[in-house]
């Protein structure tokens, strides 16, 4: 990006959050798990940083959420990097839904019975299954380290609050691991796997963190700041085509066409983004839309992209 280019961003951000702030009152924030109904519903704030290290916040971007969904597309990266391709995709499909996220339907309809992919809910609850460890508190301590390296930030953690309220309430996501355990497909105990799972949706991040990492996937699995290899670049590809054919459940179409950027929405409001080779962006908006996504954080995302032409398509 040129300087022109950038100081435009850094000039227009505040403004265009202001603009899209609107946008939250048409959306509703998720309850299902109930610790998640106490965020600030008007909230709205973004970080973009670029490979070059420069960096631009607007809104509420020091508000700290849980990554809900987003953490879905680290984990399946950690499990390609500790299984390869051939075992991970023998568990998960590559295909999108057009159910809902948390929809079991496909796993009875379709043979052979195995998720459709890593990033509803039951492709991910799969995926919790293969990271690898010594039981569900090592696996997740590899989990929050491996998130740690790649946004930089040393002191992430779980909130507990919200990890409590979704393991309490999260009977639909029993169900489901029960039935892919019975399929076969899930090893090892339910009650692990599905610890593993709620304790990775609830690591707590604020924007920058976001686009700390959605940093590490535009630069092809690198470090932006030390260059250091964190990810094979052949998974990054991986991670970063199921962000644009699956990451914004059954508006990833939609938001391909208006936005153009791979990109994983999270029930908190959370939405990372990622233009290649340039940026990392983190956003949140807890009011979600019917599909579930980031109200004003779409309607924001729609409006840089437009404005700034980074469609990639
Ligand atoms: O399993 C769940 O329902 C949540 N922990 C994560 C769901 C989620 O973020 C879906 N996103 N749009």
């Amino acid at each position: 990006m040129t300087t022109a280019d950038w100081q435009r961003l850094e000039t227009s951000l505040p403004a265009w959050v202001s603009e899209c702030r609107g946008y939250t009152a048409q959306g509703k924030v998720a309850s299902y798990i109930p610790e998640l109904s106490k965020a600030p519903k008007d909230a709205l704030g973004i970080t973009i940083m670029s490979s070059d290290g420069r960096s631009v916040s607007a809104g509420d971007s020091e508000l700290a959420f849980t990554m809900q969904s987003i953490s879905k597309v680290f984990t399946l990266i950690l499990a390609l990097m500790d299984n390869g391709e051939e075992a991970v995709f023998r568990k998960v499909g590559m295909e999108p839904t057009g159910d809902n996220f948390n929809s079991m339907l496909k796993l009875e309809l379709v043979q052979p019975g195995i998720p459709f992919n890593p990033l509803i809910n039951a492709g991910a609850i799969t995926i919790s299954s293969l990271i690898k460890g010594n039981g569900s508190a090592e696996k997740s301590a590899r989990i929050l380290q491996f998130f740690k390296r790649l946004s930089g930030n040393a002191s992430l953690a779980y909130d507990s609050d919200v990890y409590l309220s979704e393991s309490d309430t999260g009977d639909l996501n029993r169900s489901m691991a029960y039935l892919l355990k019975d399929h076969g497909v899930l090893e090892g105990k339910v009650d692990d796997v599905l610890d593993v799972y709620f304790r990775h949706c609830s690591i707590r991040g604020t924007c920058a963190d976001l686009a700390r990492m959605a940093l590490v996937l535009a630069n092809n699995g690198s470090d932006p700041l030390t260059g250091e290899i964190l990810i094979p670049r052949r998974y990054v590809q991986i991670a970063k085509t199921f962000m644009t054919t699956c990451g914004m459940y059954n508006a990833s179409g939609e938001f391909a066409i208006q936005v153009g950027l791979p990109a994983k929405s999270g029930v908190s409001g959370g939405i990372l983004a990622l233009l290649p080779g340039r940026y990392g962006i983190g956003v949140i908006g807890p009011a979600l839309n019917a599909k579930g996504n980031s109200c004003a954080g779409v309607r924001l995302l729609e409006t840089i992209s437009q404005e700034m032409d980074w469609s990639m398509f």
